[in-house]
């Protein structure tokens, strides 16, 4: 089944300069970008995309990363995009993440972890609708 799933590459990816490698390496394994926009979150609006977590012991330091740069939202398109683009991205955590996954490659550690997908259709519906609207994909 053809799906549309959310990407984010996150600040610390793309203040070390590797938005760029992420986007090649989407486009060689088969997905197809069908909305992109650079944008910097405020904190506000990075509470409001991580609301499912708001009582982790995390949430503050998360938002804080989330909000402290730009970021590169994107909807990826492909058949099975959302197993495909998890399975792209490897672990959350980046140092348990398998080699050549995008976490493996950019990310740090488990919050520092250079890209985050949808983890359900139902997810993506409402991230992508977070950022873009039927207007914005093509
Ligand atoms: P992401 O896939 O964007 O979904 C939620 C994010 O919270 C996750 O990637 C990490 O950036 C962060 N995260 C998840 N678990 C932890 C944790 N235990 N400690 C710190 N950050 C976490």
């Amino acid at each position: 089944m053809i799906e549309r799933t959310l990407s984010l590459i996150k600040p610390d990816c793309v203040s070390a300069k590797n938005a760029g490698k992420v986007i090649d390496i989407l486009e060689k394994n088969g997905f197809l970008i069908v909305g992109m926009k650079k944008i910097k979150l405020s904190k506000e609006a990075a509470e409001g995309f991580y609301a499912v977590h708001k009582d982790r012991p995390f949430f503050k330091s998360l938002t804080d990363f989330m909000s402290e740069g730009p970021i590169v939202a994107m909807v990826l398109e492909k058949e099975n995009a959302i197993t495909d683009y998890r399975a792209l991205m490897g672990e959350t955590d980046s140092t348990k993440a398998k080699e050549g996954t995008l976490r493996a490659q950019f990310g740090t550690d488990i919050e520092r972890n250079a890209v985050h997908g949808s983890d359900s259709p139902d997810t993506a519906k409402f991230e992508i609708g977070y950022f873009f609207s039927e207007l914005e994909l093509v």
